[in-house]
């Protein structure tokens, strides 16, 4: 058995969180790093705890949901990383890389908390939001992972990254002038309704119908602050979906299975975390 201590598991998340700066920043993959974090997380499901941010979207049979389509990209981008930190789970490492596609784009800073554990165990199809549909569709997979109409709109900001692109999801172009800047203007373009050559999916315009939701809107298109304040407190609870951070001292097991897959006769990483999060803020801190 391998013992990978706190402090060397911690130095491979610094060590990925720069290579992800570099990277996404010299590939332009911002958007589609952001969609692999939530297309991982959001499967939760808060009655079953199945599903969540747990690296499960890398196994062929979820990475082949129609609604992944394309996130393979974002897969083999990030193995890149992993080759470097051997030690990050996968888990970690999609949550790292949606925080870090965030930040650099000029988005808020997300508290990051590492210490995920890796599934390979996948959900059933159906768990990540279909597009045509509207208000009380989100409702409802939404509360499913236990996130509010506040978190809806917020994390629908998201989609100020990035567009469609129609062999992957049938839908076509960029919600906002500037797909590489975060920013709030995803929220000014859905108030003013239909612009030629910008797009607005059904569950975008569905913001609009539900008074709960125009609420938000409203305040985001007005107040960037607000935007950024509220959004960085659902993407991390997005990001921390069927992963409880450890504060209290709690032993952990990261078991890695890339390491695994390379020894011929089964290494077992065990990395006895120790207050992990803390000693994380601490570390990050003092640098
Ligand atoms: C609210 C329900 C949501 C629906 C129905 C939805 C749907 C979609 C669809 C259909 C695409 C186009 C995929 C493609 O053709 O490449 C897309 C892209 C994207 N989504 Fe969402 N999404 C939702 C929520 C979110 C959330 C919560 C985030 C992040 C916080 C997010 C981030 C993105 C990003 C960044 C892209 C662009 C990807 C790229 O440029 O490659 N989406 N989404």
């Amino acid at each position: 058995m391998v013992k990978v201590d706190a402090a060397a598991y911690l130095k491979d998340v610094e060590k990925a969180r720069r290579s992800l700066r570099a990277l996404i920043a010299s590939k332009n993959c911002a958007p589609i790093m952001l969609r692999l974090a939530w297309h991982d997380a959001g499967t939760y499901d808060a009655n079953t705890k199945i599903g969540g941010a747990n690296g499960s979207i890398r196994n062929h049979e979820e990475l082949s949901h129609a609604a992944n389509n394309g996130l393979a990209i974002a897969i083999a981008l990030c193995e890149e990383v992993k080759n470097k930190s051997p030690l990050i789970t996968y888990a970690d490492l999609y949550q790292l890389a949606g925080v870090v596609a965030v930040e650099i784009t000029g988005g808020p800073t997300i508290h990051f908390v590492p210490g995920r554990k890796d599934s390979l165990v996948s959900p059933r199809e159906g768990k990540l939001p279909d597009a045509k549909q509207g208000a009380q569709h989100l409702k409802d997979i939404f509360y499913r992972m236990g996130l509010s109409n506040r978190d809806i709109v917020a994390l629908s900001g998201g989609h100020t990254l990035g567009r469609a692109h129609p062999e992957r999801s049938g839908f076509d172009g960029a919600w906002t002038n500037d797909p590489l800047k975060f920013d709030n203007s995803y929220f000014k373009e859905l108030l003013k309704g239909e612009t030629d050559g910008l797009l607005k999916l059904p569950t975008d315009k569905s913001l609009l119908e539900d008074p709960e939701f125009r609420h938000y809107v409203e305040l985001y298109a007005k107040d960037e602050d607000a935007f950024f304040k509220d959004y960085a407190i659902s993407h991390k609870k997005l990001s921390e979906l069927g992963f409880t951070p450890s504060s209290s001292g709690l032993k952990m097991e990261v078991k890695n299975t890339a390491i695994l897959a390379q020894s011929a006769v089964g290494v077992a990483v065990a990395a006895a975390v120790v207050a992990m999060s803390y000693f994380y803020e601490v570390h990050r801190r003092t640098k």
